[in-house]
């Protein structure tokens, strides 16, 4: 099993360019599958993460053509000729849901496995479904395997139990073909969202209000295909900046949308690191970490339940005692057993954390649980004294480009083996 040994204590320095988002990319391919059009669709601003890979061979399983190279995908549909999704891939990576509603659009009938959970929650996907079948879908369960048709579509008024990310990014999909006008209440109002909707509308769909809690789309009979570049990923950035913050480094991150990451910016400056933001880029000047009474994640534009790792991560070492709730998952706290090997003081209470910040962190080997801890764990091993292992490193890769390399440019001690 790959793993990253890292010699800490080095303040990073340096600037870096982040690239496109795994949260946008995932959808935006699934999207493909609505297209009439022969010709390819290119997605530019692409990250080679594991998921990436995972979602081509998907889109390949249904008869898509799929071409990746310089950061750019170029996926054909014309061929596409397959509405059920191999069980294997769809254990691989929960994000294969995002295609039951373009396929359900494409061929009025999809059939899937149930994703099944993972180590941050159940993860039921119930609102998907109850969404589906308001639009006219007929759902049925034969254990694990799931089938949805529908001749077409209708149009209606749907009203999201919880704004999940996942069940609106499926329901806009699945509503860009159908008949008449669909509107989504209490919407998930991340960025990837509004990238979804500036991609399916450069298709030629009709989507409205991506950024709102009220989402309404005009059906159209087809949609043909468009060029379109992925926002810069603000969880990647996030992280890069906690990275440069708890080394007490400098970094310049260039190519981002810095009003993607207001919740987070506020809540670090509230834990005493400095930044310049300019137009698209945002620079970590200095950080003299300080403990922040109370962090809560929340669906955008709250803070991101996707940095609340690493930011646990840098509040182990801010003087003073910093609280964390996680109201978006179930369990999304197996990093603090992990950190509190380092020698970090947290205890956790439910979805509540309480972290005592320590003077310093001692390496020690770790095991990365799922994409963030791991993240957050490489973090802890960059300003820990002495040598960190953290194994389990695949689930890095999923939404991480070579993230050794990103950090050996700003002078990290770092090694994959
Ligand atoms: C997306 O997951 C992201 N993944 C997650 O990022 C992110 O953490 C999450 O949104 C929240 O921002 C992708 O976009 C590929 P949700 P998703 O549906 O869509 C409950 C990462 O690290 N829920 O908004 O699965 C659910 O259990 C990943 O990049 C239901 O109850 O998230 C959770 O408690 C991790 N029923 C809450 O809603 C449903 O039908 C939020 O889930 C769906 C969700």
């Amino acid at each position: 099993m790959t793993k990253f040994i890292i010699e800490g204590g080095t303040a990073l320095q340096g600037s870096l360019a982040v690239k496109g988002a795994k949260n946008s990319m995932l959808p935006i391919m699934a999207a493909a599958v609505l297209s009439s059009s022969t010709e390819d669709i290119v997605l530019q601003n692409i990250p080679s993460i594991f998921d990436m890979h995972v979602m081509t061979e998907i889109l390949r399983s249904l008869g898509a053509k799929v071409k990746f190279a310089d950061h750019t995908l170029r996926i054909n549909v014309r061929d596409l000729h397959g509405f059920t999704i191999p069980e294997a891939l769809m254990r691989e990576m929960r994000s294969s849901i995002f295609l039951m509603g373009p396929l359900l659009a494409r061929f009025g009938k999809v059939g899937v496995t149930y994703p099944g959970g993972c180590s941050i929650g159940p993860r039921p996907i119930d609102l998907h479904f109850k969404g589906l079948e308001a639009l006219g879908a007929k759902i049925s369960e034969e254990g694990d395997f799931i089938i949805a048709s529908a001749p077409r579509l209708q149009g209606t008024e749907i009203h999201l139990d919880y704004p999940s990310v996942g069940a609106t990014e499926n329901l806009i999909m699945a509503a860009v073909l159908a008949q008449g006008k669909t509107t989504v209440n209490n919407a998930a109002q991340e960025p990837e969202i509004v990238d979804l909707q500036n991609f399916l509308n450069a298709m030629g769909a009709d989507v409205r209000g991506a950024g709102t809690e009220t989402l309404r789309i005009q059906g159209v009979e087809s949609v043909g295909r468009c060029t379109h570049r992925i926002i810069p990923d603000r969880i990647v950035a996030g992280t890069y900046l906690m990275a440069a913050a708890i080394t007490g480094g400098e970094l310049l991150l260039q190519d981002i949308i810095p009003s993607h990451l207001d919740a987070v910016v506020a809540k670090m400056k509230e834990a005493g690191v400095l930044f310049q933001v300019a137009e698209s880029s945002i620079k970590v000047t200095e950080s003299k970490l300080k403990a922040v009474e109370t962090l809560c994640t929340l669906p955008y534009p709250g803070f991101p339940t996707d940095l609340q790792a690493p930011m646990m991560a840098l509040l182990t070492l801010a003087q003073g005692k910093s609280k964390i709730t996680e109201s978006v998952f179930e369990a999304r706290f197996r990093h603090a057993e992990e950190l509190n090997r380092l020698q970090a003081k947290i205890a956790v209470q439910g979805r509540t954390a309480y972290i005592q910040g320590v003077e310093k962190l001692f390496g020690a080997e770790v095991e990365a649980t799922d994409l963030r801890a791991g993240a957050a764990l490489i973090l802890a091993g960059l300003a820990a004294e002495g040598q960190t292992v953290v194994h389990n490193i695949k689930y890095i890769d999923r939404g991480y480009e070579n993230i050794e390399n990103d950090l050996q440019k700003l002078g990290a001690k770092i090694t994959r083996i």
